[in-house]
């Protein structure tokens, strides 16, 4: 047999291996996963405008929109054919607010969030499929959480080695600063952690290519923004390329910032030679943060929001003007190229299964 069809052979038994997103929003997760490889077969979220957003991007994959509780991890392996043990990869974001330490004061006070709970629904999918390798997501304050502990533990005695890190996705080839907490486990044995990539992308990198935002022909890139004469007045003022409010003379701040000096990097605009910051739910509007174009007046645009979390440029949102139904989406998501550098490490791990491309 000659190389080619030796080659060729070798490609026919070696196969994709397999995942579930749980909690699968938008779909940001997925993108990671399927650029490393993976075929993923199952989704599950409860949202309806983020499973319809899903579905346009990721027709292949047979999803849920459902409350996650309300779902029977039988019914699911049932309807996609997995037997337990079968299944390469369960992945997920469970949702975090709750996690925040925007929101619990660094830790000093506990908010109680039903939502946290989620966590648990994601550990009772891990137990009834028993995936070969588990990757979890989510905010930095959930590791210093009690039920993260008890998460970890559980997934000890059935039989899984996991281990965690915060990281910066900016170190992980996505254009922005944003730290998360990535939970790694394989059953029986460790996944390493991916080394960081050599260079970090820029804003330039991200969105420097983009035609003129309100006349580009993509509905993502044109959502008009409204703004009174004195936040354009305010706006117009900001230096180009990285400026802040704070570089302005007292008489252009506004009443609220003289009130209150924190805050400093609302109505700041990116700078094209440096990561974004975090790409928030609030990211079209300049008020919440840092999120003025580099050059031009105005929010970045969806478009710029979710190339800059590191979604293909022709990734397809809903077309509304709700910009913040469609921020909410984007800044909800795991930025693809965060989740692929991880989820190579993963496959390579599988790979130690048998013939799992790797
Ligand atoms: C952090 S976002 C997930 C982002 C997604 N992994 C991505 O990369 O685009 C969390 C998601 O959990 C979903 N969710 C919240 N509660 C849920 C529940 N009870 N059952 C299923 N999904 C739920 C939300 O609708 C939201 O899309």
């Amino acid at each position: 047999m000659g190389r080619k069809e030796k080659e060729d052979q070798d490609k026919k038994y070696l196969y994709k291996p397999s995942a579930i997103d749980l909690f699968c929003g938008c779909g940001g997760l997925t993108v990671g996963l399927k650029k490393a490889g993976f075929r993923v077969l199952g989704a599950v979220d409860i949202d309806p405008l983020s499973v319809k957003t899903y579905r346009a991007n990721h027709r292949e994959v047979r999803v849920w929109e459902i409350d996650i509780c309300d779902l029977a991890p039988s019914d699911l392996a049932a309807a996609l054919g997995l037997e337990k043990g079968r299944l390469d990869l369960l992945a997920g974001c469970p949702p975090c607010q709750g996690f925040s330490t925007m929101r619990n004061l660094n830790g000093a006070l506990l908010i109680e969030d039903p939502r946290n709970d989620l966590l648990f629904e994601f550990l009772r999918f891990v137990e009834a499929l028993l995936p070969r390798a588990v990757m979890m997501e989510n905010v930095p304050g959930l590791a210093g959480d009690e039920r993260f502990a008890a998460f970890c533990n559980r997934m000890k005695e059935v039989g899984y080695i996991g281990h965690h890190r915060i990281l910066n996705a900016a170190e992980y080839g996505v254009p922005q600063r944003r730290y998360r907490l990535v939970y790694l486990a394989g059953f029986g044995a460790e996944i390493p952690f991916v080394d960081p990539a050599q260079r970090m992308k820029t804003v330039r990198d991200a969105i420097g290519g983009l035609p003129k935002a309100g006349e580009s022909g993509d509905p993502v890139h044109d959502i008009p923004e409204r703004r009174t004469q004195k936040v354009m007045e305010l706006i117009r003022r900001i230096p180009k390329n990285g400026g802040s409010r704070t570089d302005l003379p007292d008489e252009y701040q506004l009443e609220c910032h003289r009130r209150c000096n924190g805050f400093k990097d609302v109505y700041g605009r990116m700078a094209w030679e440096d990561v974004a910051p975090t790409i928030t739910s609030g990211c079209f509007n300049p008020s919440k943060g840092r999120f003025l174009h580099p050059e031009e007046d105005r929010a970045i645009t969806m478009r710029e929001a979710a190339l800059l979390q590191g979604f293909p440029r022709r990734y397809k949102f809903p077309t509304t003007d709700n910009k913040s139904a469609v921020a909410l989406m984007i800044g909800n998501a795991l930025p693809p190229p965060f989740i692929k550098a991880h989820a190579v490490s993963i496959k390579k791990f599988l790979s130690s299964y048998g013939n799992v491309k790797s």
